[in-house]
C-alpha cells in the first residue's frame, strides 16, 4: 500500500472502529463503578495555563521540564494538559466547589499529553481515568480512592498486580528526611548521575526515583522516610494500612517510592503489572494536601489517583480478556428494487424505536452482495423484501445463525424481535 500523505503525530494514535467497543466497555465500567462509589464526573478543558501546570506539578519535574506541549497565542500561554490533578484543583478553586459542602468526590476520563519518547504503553496522547477527593484529611478518603482503582481492575479481570505504598511525609517530616538523605548521599554525590546531582539541593527525594545504573547502589542503602515521619503522619499512614487490611487489599510498603510530581504529601501509591513490559505502571496517586493552597485556594487536603487506560487494554490483550462483545446488528434489510429500498428506509426508524438495531445496504448492491454484507456486519437477522413481499405485506425474516426463515408481517417481526 502507498504511504499516506498525512499521518497522525508520532505517539498520537487513532482509536479505530474495531477498537472503540473495548474503549467504550472500559468507560462503561468506570462510569458504573463511579456511580456505585458516589463519585461525580468532572470534565475540564484540554488546554490549561502554563503557569498552573508549572506551579502545580513542579518546575523541576520531568513532566514540566521536558514533556509539556506548550504554545502561545497572543499573550496567552497554553499547555496541553499532561495530567488532571492540577486542572481539577484549579476548577475546584475557580468555581468554589467547597461551597457545595462536604468533600468533593470527583472522577474523570480523558486524554492527556506528554512529549515522551513513544514505546509500547507510552504515548504522547494517552488516556487516563482517575479520581480526586478534595476536602478530606481522613485516611478513609485515601483508601476509598485506592479501593475504586482496584475495583476497576477487578471488574476488568486483571488480577496480577502489585500495589506499592509509601508515605512521603508532611512538610515537617519531609524536611527532616531530606536532611538525612543529603547527609547520606553527599560523600558519594560526585559518583552519581548528573540528574541526581542536579536534584540534590532542591529535591533529593526525587533521586530515589532515579533509573540511572550508577545511582542504584547508593539508593539501595539510603535512609527510609518511615524513620523520619512525625507522630501524626505515621498515625495517618498506619490507619491507611489498617483500612487496606480490613478491605483485604494487599500491598507492599516501598520506602523508596516517590512520585513524579512535586505536589505529593503523605500517602503515595503505585500499581504495577507484570503483564505490561517495561512501562509497567498501571496507575499511581496519593495525597496532595498543599496543592489547593498552592494554586490560590484555602488550605484543603486532597487525595486521588490516575490510571492509564491504554495500559489496561494492553494488559487485557496479554491476558486474552475480551472487554467488548463481537460487533453485530440485529437486523439487516436485504432489498430487491426501488420500492423495496423505499420501504426499508422508511421502516428502519420503527425498528430502532423498538430498541432493535437495524441497517440496510447503502451501496445499491445486488441481493447476493447484500447477503454477504449482512454476514460481514454479523447481522442476527435479515428481512428480505422484494415486490412480491410488498404486495403480500409479509416478509422473509431469516435467522442468520440458525439458517431458519419465517414469513411474517412487519408488526409481527417487531414483536418477535423487540
Ligand atoms: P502519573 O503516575 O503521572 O500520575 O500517571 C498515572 C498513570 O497514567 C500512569 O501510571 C500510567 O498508567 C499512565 N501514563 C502516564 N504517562 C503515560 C504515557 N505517556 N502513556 C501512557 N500512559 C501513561 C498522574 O498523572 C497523577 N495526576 C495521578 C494523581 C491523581 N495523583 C493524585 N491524583
Amino acid at each position: 500500500m502507498a504511504k499516506p500523505k498525512y499521518t497522525s503525530h508520532v505517539g498520537m494514535v487513532d482509536i479505530l472502529p474495531d477498537e472503540s467497543p473495548k474503549w467504550r466497555a472500559l468507560e462503561n465500567i468506570i462510569h458504573e463503578e463511579a456511580a456505585r462509589f458516589n463519585f461525580e464526573e468532572i470534565r475540564t478543558p484540554i488546554m490549561e495555563q502554563t503557569e498552573l501546570i508549572v506551579r502545580g506539578i513542579g518546575q523541576l519535574t520531568d513532566i514540566v521540564s521536558k514533556e509539556i506541549f506548550a504554545f502561545e497565542k497572543g499573550d496567552s500561554h497554553y499547555v496541553l494538559r499532561p495530567e488532571l490533578t492540577a486542572p481539577v484543583v484549579r476548577s475546584f478553586v475557580e468555581h468554589h466547589l467547597d461551597q457545595r459542602g462536604g468533600s468533593q468526590k470527583l472522577y474523570y476520563i480523558g486524554p492527556m499529553f506528554r512529549a515522551e519518547k513513544p514505546q509500547k504503553g507510552r504515548q504522547r496522547q494517552f488516556h487516563q481515568f482517575g479520581v480526586e477527593v478534595i476536602g478530606s484529611d481522613d485516611p478513609v478518603a485515601d483508601v476509598e480512592s485506592i479501593a475504586f482503582m482496584m475495583r476497576i481492575y477487578e471488574r476488568v479481570g486483571i488480577k496480577n498486580f502489585e500495589l506499592k505504598l509509601n508515605s512521603v511525609g508532611d512538610p515537617e517530616s519531609r524536611e527532616a528526611y531530606k536532611e538525612a538523605l543529603r547527609s547520606y548521599l553527599k560523600p558519594n554525590l560526585s559518583k552519581m548521575s548528573q540528574v541526581s546531582q542536579d536534584r540534590f539541593e532542591k529535591n533529593p527525594m526525587r533521586i530515589l526515583d532515579s533509573k540511572e545504573p550508577e545511582d542504584q547502589e547508593f539508593i539501595k542503602n539510603a535512609p527510609v522516610i518511615q524513620d523520619y515521619l512525625n507522630e501524626e503522619t505515621a498515625a495517618h499512614f498506619e490507619k491507611v494500612t489498617n483500612y487496606l487490611d480490613e478491605l483485604d487489599i494487599s500491598y507492599t510498603i516501598d520506602p523508596y517510592l516517590v512520585r513524579g510530581m512535586d505536589y505529593y504529601t503523605r500517602t503515595a501509591f503505585e500499581l504495577t503489572s507484570p503483564d505490561l513490559g517495561s512501562q509497567d505502571a498501571l496507575a499511581g496517586g496519593g495525597r496532595y494536601d498543599l496543592l489547593v493552597e498552592e494554586i490560590g485556594g484555602q488550605p484543603t487536603p486532597a487525595v486521588g489517583f490516575a490510571a492509564g487506560m491504554e495500559r489496561v487494554l494492553i494488559a487485557c490483550e496479554e491476558l486474552d480478556i475480551e472487554l467488548a462483545e463481537e460487533k453485530s446488528v440485529d437486523v439487516y434489510f436485504v432489498t430487491l428494487g426501488d420500492a423495496a429500498r423505499s420501504y426499508a428506509i422508511s421502516h428502519l426508524p420503527k425498528l430502532r424505536e423498538a430498541g432493535i438495531s437495524a441497517t440496510m445496504d447503502y451501496m445499491s448492491r445486488s441481493m447476493k452482495a447484500q447477503m454477504k454484507d449482512a454476514n460481514r456486519e454479523n447481522a442476527r437477522y435479515t428481512i428480505i423484501i422484494g415486490d412480491n413481499e410488498l404486495a403480500e405485506g409479509k416478509f422473509t425474516l431469516r435467522n442468520m445463525k440458525e439458517s431458519e426463515e419465517d414469513s411474517l408481517t412487519f408488526d409481527e417481526i417487531i414483536s418477535k424481535l423487540g
